[in-house]
Order: structure tokens, then sequence, then C-alpha cells
């Protein structure tokens, strides 16, 4: 297969259902048990800034983002990102994240945060938050705690509780 058959696309509405099952093959119902996850489901992720692969009409990845708050600062939550087990290691996920990241740029996002792999996602641009400077509401390794900055001073600015940005102070969300 070629990377010339897989288009990106940013997400409607329509994907949802594919993209369930996308997330469900990849994290398995441990998903919901989730750190990232429990911050999600405080509010909707955005979809302007989400993005689908699609091969032959169909979902094969997706990459999601949520606007959110911790201290006085605001970022979006890159994540769940997956790609469908025939698909992988031809370069999808990186493109998805890529993708992601120039649209939050594009959006005047100070951040990217996430919960993941550093050798994964070290070489896309992301470094470590210092341990200690934001509580996650369930507990995760402080190794994968990892943000890229894409306006100066932002990473520093996030503390304490990271929440959906819907939940914080009326003046951040
Ligand atoms: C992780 C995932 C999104 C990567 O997507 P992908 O399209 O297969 O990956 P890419 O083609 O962009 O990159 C492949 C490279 O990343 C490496 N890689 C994949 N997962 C990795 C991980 N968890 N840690 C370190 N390296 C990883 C591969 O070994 C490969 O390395 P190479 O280029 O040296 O051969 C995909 O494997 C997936 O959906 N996994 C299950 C869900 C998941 O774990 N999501 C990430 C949550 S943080």
């Amino acid at each position: 297969m070629s990377s010339a058959d897989i288009h990106y696309l940013p997400e409607q509405p329509a994907h949802d259902a594919e993209i369930d099952l996308i997330n469900e093959e990849a994290f398995g119902p441990g998903r919901f048990t989730r750190a990232a996850y429990k911050i999600r489901e405080g509010g909707p992720h955005e979809r302007a800034l989400s993005f689908v692969a699609i091969h032959q009409d169909k979902v094969i990845a997706s990459v999601r983002m949520t606007w959110i708050a911790a201290g006085r600062g605001r970022a979006l939550l890159l994540g769940p990102l997956a790609v469908r087990p025939a698909f992988k290691n031809i370069g999808i996920g990186r493109k998805l994240v890529h993708i992601a990241i120039d649209a939050a740029r594009e959006a005047g996002a100070g951040a990217v945060v996430l919960v993941g792999d550093a050798p994964y996602y070290g070489p896309l641009g992301f470094r470590k938050i210092p341990t200690g400077q934001l509580s996650m509401p369930r507990p995760v390794d402080p190794e994968r705690l990892l943000a890229a900055e894409l306006k100066d001073d932002t990473v520093a600015s996030l503390t304490g509780e990271v929440r959906h940005a819907a939940l914080a102070e009326p003046s951040l969300a």
C-alpha cells in the first residue's frame, strides 16, 4: 500500500462509531480507567483539531485533541492516538501527530500535553514535564507525562490539577 492511498481529514461526527471501534481495539476495556480518559470525560473533545486517516473510505487511524486547563495555563491534551493493526509502522501515527500539532499551533494553543511513551513522542517534539508540576486525576508514570511547547513559557504555566477546560475557571475556559 502506498501512502498516497491514505487521506487525512478533520474528524466529523460520522466518524465516531469507527473511531470508538479503533480505540476499543487499540486500548481494550482498560481505556476507561486511564487518567487521560478521566479528563476527557469532563467535556467534549475539539473536533476541529482532531483528525482521522482514511483508506478506501474507512477510518484506519484517529487522533483526538481536548482543551485542558491547569493552574493559569491552558493547553490541548492529545489522545487517544490509535492506528489499526494492519496499518501500523508506515508513518500514519507520526503524520497524525504532526497534523494535530500544526492545527493546534494555528488555533493559537500554547502547548500540547499527552500521556505516552517518550521514545515514540520525543522525536515528535515532546519533552517530559517536570515531575510533580502537574497532577492527573488518576496515577500516571511521571516519565510518560509529556508536552510539546508551541508558545514560550506555556508549559511552565501549567501547574497543579489538570482538568477539562470546560470545568476550569470561566476566565480560563
Ligand atoms: C503507537 C501507535 C499510535 C503508533 O502508530 P504507527 O502509525 O504504527 O507508528 P508510526 O508508523 O508513526 O511510527 C512507527 C515507529 O514508531 C515505533 N513505535 C511504535 N510504538 C512505539 C512505542 N510505544 N514506543 C516507542 N516506539 C514506538 C515503531 O517501532 C516504529 O519505529 P521505526 O520507525 O524505527 O521502525 C500505534 O502503534 C498504535 O495505535 N498503538 C496502540 C495504541 C497506542 O499505544 N497508542 C499510543 C498511546 S500513547
